[in-house]
């Protein structure tokens, strides 16, 4: 019995110490102009799907689906999201700052979130997503506000026309779609 624990033991450190070595020999890449591997992937992953069903809100959204909503959900997006998730030009719109990322941000106008629920996406947003730059927006926005954001991007695909406009409209600052000034 002895022997074994020992020789469990002494595994253990050995694998560790083996573990320490790989890391420490930069074969482990640490550069983000890379795909993620399709293990990385499948982690992230189920780690995400099972604290999704764990914690994410199923009750309906408080904010009410009309026009003035949509709106005020459109400007929050154009202030907060836009560098990362695009403008209503989708994929045409991808700023530096979401080309360079390891996890791609996806354009919202392209790849939206319209057929998850919107406790699902008030989640995402509340709390952020984990070895991504995915931020947790509860340390800049309200609950409130970030159910107007879930409301608005699960109607992005379905916008009465007078919101369209808005939508289409887009941010007036270069700085947010560029990166730079003019
Ligand atoms: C600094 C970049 C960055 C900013 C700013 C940002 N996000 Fe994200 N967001 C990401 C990345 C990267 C992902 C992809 C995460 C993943 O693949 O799991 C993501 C994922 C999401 C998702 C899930 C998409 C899906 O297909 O499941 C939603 C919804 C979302 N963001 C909403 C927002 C909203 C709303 C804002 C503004 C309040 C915002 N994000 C701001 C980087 C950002």
């Amino acid at each position: 019995m002895r022997r074994i624990i020992v020789g469990t033991v002494a595994l253990i450190v050995v694998g560790l110490l083996g573990a320490y070595a790989i890391l420490q020999s930069g074969l482990i890449p640490a550069n983000a102009d890379a795909k993620p591997s399709s293990l990385e992937q499948w982690v992230a992953e189920t780690s995400l799907q099972a604290t999704l069903s764990r914690e994410a809100p199923t009750t309906p959204n408080p904010v009410a689906l009309n026009n003035e909503n949509l709106i005020k959900g459109i400007h929050l997006y154009t202030k907060n999201c836009v560098v990362c998730h695009g403008t209503a030009k989708g994929n045409a719109s991808e700023t530096p700052l979401a080309k360079g990322q390891y996890i791609k941000p996806p354009q919202l106008a392209t790849d939206g979130v319209e057929d998850d629920t919107m406790g699902i996406t008030f989640w995402k947003i509340k709390h952020g997503i984990r070895w991504t730059a995915m931020p947790a927006w509860n340390k800049t926005l309200t609950d409130h506000q970030i159910w107007t954001l879930a409301l608005f991007l699960k109607h992005m695909d379905k916008l009465p026309m007078v919101v369209k406009g808005v939508w289409q409209q887009g941010p007036t600052d270069n700085l947010i779609t560029n990166g730079a000034r003019p």
